[in-house]
């Protein structure tokens, strides 16, 4: 089963407009001089109001943009949200759901992740759902208690043929924004386990097609040791995705 590896930038609430134009054009440029059958899919998921210059900026590159966030309802009084018809008007192709900044500052569940990414595969967005565990999980072993929960629920009621549009980020909390990041191996542990979850869902075939993408501290400097496991097929990165050269290295180290 051959996976596509995607490197995604989460820009979180970084950039403005120009300053996000600025990035995307920085790295189209920069991805000019690569062979397009070698490139891996690249996305960067900037805050909704960049996303049309994002959109404008990417428009005949390799470069896809996604949002960071979608709401289940097509519309209606939603103070703050925005819908998936909106994302789709807008240029977006892939949407980020569940990331641990959410859950941990404005409450998100695993229902509402549940319900996020089931409008957005239902609209046909990629929905890129975060899962992962805190420090506190991990040092009392109940990384995979908490992993495999987070998985089942949030892509709950989901048929195998919704899971095509989806690719899932293990981030662990820990690692997030820390510079520590997870050794190769325990990813790539975590990833085998969520494959695993997958396909006990799923099926197996279904299981092993499913994108799994590690996020937490990825940097050109241990991106390709992480890109080497067997079960990691890409990159939701955060603070090394907010400049061009740096965003470019990891892409350029999934080409190795
Ligand atoms: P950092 O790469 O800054 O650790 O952030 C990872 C992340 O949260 C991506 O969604």
């Amino acid at each position: 089963m051959s996976r596509r590896i995607l490197i995604a930038g989460n820009w979180k609430m970084n950039k403005t407009s120009a300053e996000g134009a600025e990035l995307v054009n920085g790295i189209r440029s920069a991805l000019t001089d690569c062979c397009a059958d070698k490139l891996p899919e690249v996305l960067v998921c900037p805050p909704f109001l960049d996303i049309a210059t994002a959109v404008c900026a990417a428009k005949g590159s390799a470069v896809e943009v996604g949002a960071q966030n979608v709401h289940w309802a097509s519309s209606g009084a939603y103070t703050g949200e925005c819908s998936t018809a909106m994302l789709l008007d807008a240029g977006c192709t892939h949407v980020i759901v569940g990331h641990s900044e959410r859950r941990q500052y404005f409450g998100e569940t695993d229902a509402t992740v549940n319900k996020r990414a089931k409008a957005a595969v239902d609209a046909g967005l990629v929905a890129v759902v975060c899962v992962g565990e805190t420090l506190e999980e991990r040092e009392s072993g109940a990384t995979t208690k908490v992993v495999g929960r987070q998985v089942r629920e949030a892509f709950s009621g989901f048929s195998a043929n919704d899971m095509s549009k989806v690719v899932v980020a293990y981030e662990p909390v820990w690692a997030i924004g820390t510079g520590k990041v997870a050794t190769d191996e325990q990813a790539q542990e975590v990833h085998a386990f969520i494959r695993k979850t997958l396909g006990e869902m799923f099926g197996s075939e279904c299981g092993d097609s499913v994108r799994i993408l590690y996020g937490g501290s990825m940097k050109p400097g241990n991106a390709a040791g992480l890109l080497k496991q067997k079960d990691i097929d890409g990159g939701l990165i955060g603070g090394a995705s907010l400049k061009a050269d740096d965003f470019v290295a990891i892409i350029k180290a999934a080409m190795a």
